[in-house]
């Protein structure tokens, strides 16, 4: 496995590879890595012939300062975990590298970005697009792997690689969870054990809810889930939404679209949580 931290090392090393017609699977992220990330992170390297896995904590795309500050950073856990797992190619750029001069382009997603995370954290999918768009001039791949726990983030990746007309074949995987339920993030290291106890009734509460499309429209169920989940001690819902799986816009009867999901961030503590489910 190579470790490379500049954008004419990885193409020097890559291009013999394409020459040769090799595919060509990528995998972005931030570290901290986790069973969340192996299990793309295996598809990856099972369906193509090279593997490159990104690691760069992307401040464009963190709208607290103090959320960047604390972003958990493991690099040599991290290259441990991908050298098990068949990885070729590991890229860690520095900010500079990726960022020699800020990157002034503002990407217009429509409606995409204007609800849920998008709305509770101005600027992220701008700088989640930066910061994509880059890595994937950077690497060229055919194909590039997204977890779904991160839904808003995959379809505005795949809105920005329409708009954009590049090469590559955006694959979404499903959500990876604990024995318990919760799902798989860097950020719950940060939970304490009071709150790590607690974090699982979120997931809990989405399951319960597809139980009662029955009986209860999409509005009853937001409130629903949002009134459950808000009287568990620690937990305090920032948003839940019940939305078309393409567009993300709110839904009102469950025969508005084919694909329904419920997206939801909860503060466990000052740990801030997502996770979604499909209804439909
Ligand atoms: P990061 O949070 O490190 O996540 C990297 C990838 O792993 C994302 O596609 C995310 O959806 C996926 N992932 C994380 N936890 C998962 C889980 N429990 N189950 C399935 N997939 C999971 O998302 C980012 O980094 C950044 O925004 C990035 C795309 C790298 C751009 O900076």
């Amino acid at each position: 496995m190579k470790i490379i931290h500049t954008i004419t090392d990885l193409k020097k090393l890559l291009q013999p590879h394409r020459q040769k017609g090799k595919t060509i699977g990528f995998v972005p992220t931030m570290g901290a890595l986790h069973e969340g990330h192996a299990t793309l992170v295996r598809r990856c390297v099972e369906e193509n012939e090279l593997c490159v896995v990104s690691i760069f904590v992307n401040p464009t795309q963190f709208n607290n300062q103090e959320d960047l500050r604390l972003y958990p950073r493991t690099p040599e856990k991290d290259y441990a975990l991908l050298e098990r797992t068949g990885v070729d190619i590991v890229f860690a750029p520095s900010v500079e590298e990726m960022y020699p001069e800020s990157d002034t382009r503002i990407f217009d997603f429509g409606l995409l970005d204007k609800v849920m995370e998008g709305a509770f954290r101005p600027g992220h999918f701008n700088g989640v697009a930066q910061v994509v768009s880059k890595l994937f001039t950077s690497v060229e791949p055919h194909k590039a792997y997204f977890g779904e726990k991160d839904f808003q983030q995959l379809a505005i990746v795949r809105e920005m690689v329409k708009q954009l007309a590049l090469p590559v074949e955006i694959v979404g995987v499903p959500i990876v969870r604990e024995q318990d339920g919760l799902a798989m993030s860097s950020r719950n290291q940060r939970l304490s054990v009071s709150q790590r106890e607690h974090a699982p009734e979120i997931y809990r509460v989405l399951r319960e809810s597809t139980l009662l499309t029955g009986e209860q429209s999409p509005d009853q169920l937001v409130r629903f889930v949002t009134g459950t989940i808000n009287n568990v001690p620690d937990l305090h819902v920032e948003y839940f939404g019940i939305v078309d799986g393409d567009s993300l816009q709110p839904v009102s009867t469950w025969q508005d679209s084919e694909s329904i999901i419920g997206a939801i961030a909860v503060y466990c503590g000052d740990v801030r949580l997502i996770d979604n489910i499909r209804y439909r």
